[in-house]
């Protein structure tokens, strides 16, 4: 819109002879070079949004975007695409494979997704663990709690998995609990000598 009253401001008075509003369109007119930076002689509106992908998944979608040209009633036509198109919905379906022409990535969490050229897959590596969840329970290593780790970069490929569970909470347990839950046996921390469990 603020794109549309400069330009007429522009029209009106800068070249308010050579580019009146019925006039075909003259490259030598000043106005028009003045609009033309990006995209040939005319003016155009900036893009709309992408349009709601027709796929969810598998990159099996398409959307469009497409943009009008502002200073065509004044003669000035643009050159370029009124429309874009692309393909989205990158996220791979679930157990089934990706949509003809795309291929299969493993992004650095571990996501599978689609993409449009193959995979390039040097070996990654794996980053340290850092946790997803608190240790749900205190004491014993009778908690559970998860972890994560990425590849990196992404696109590589690190043998192994994303995620895991791990038992957690090593201190003894007071009674009447046992000290330690089972699979698991009573021991001191070498340096800080603290009561622990371990496997
Ligand atoms: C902690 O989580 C694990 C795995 O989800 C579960 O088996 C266990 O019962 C949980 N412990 C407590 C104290 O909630
Ligand atoms: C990956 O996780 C699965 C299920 O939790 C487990 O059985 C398997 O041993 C793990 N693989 C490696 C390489 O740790």
């Amino acid at each position: 819109m603020l794109q549309l009253v400069l330009l007429a401001f522009l029209v009106t008075t800068l070249s308010a002879e050579t580019c009146n509003f019925n006039s075909i369109y003259n490259p030598s007119l000043e106005f028009c070079v003045f609009a033309s930076q990006q995209d040939g002689n005319g003016l155009w509106n900036d893009w709309s949004d992408w349009s709601i992908c027709s796929a969810t998944c598998g990159l099996c979608g398409t959307q469009i975007r497409t943009r009008t040209c502002a200073s065509q009633p004044y003669g000035c036509p643009c050159t370029g695409n009124a429309m874009e198109v692309r393909r989205c919905g990158a996220s791979g379906c679930t157990g089934k494979p990706c949509c003809d022409g795309t291929y299969k990535a493993v992004a650095y969490d571990g996501t599978i997704f689609c993409q449009l050229e193959p995979p390039i897959t040097p070996p990654g590596t794996w980053q340290p663990w850092f946790a997803t969840s608190f240790c749900n329970d205190t004491c014993g290593m009778c908690g559970t709690m998860t972890q994560a780790r990425y590849c990196m970069p992404t696109g590589s490929q690190c043998n192994g998995n994303f995620t895991q569970q791990i038992a957690c909470g090593d201190g003894w347990c007071s009674s009447p609990k046992p000290p330690c839950c089972p699979g698991f046996m009573k021991s001191q921390n070498p340096i800080t000598n603290a009561d622990i469990c371990v496997p």
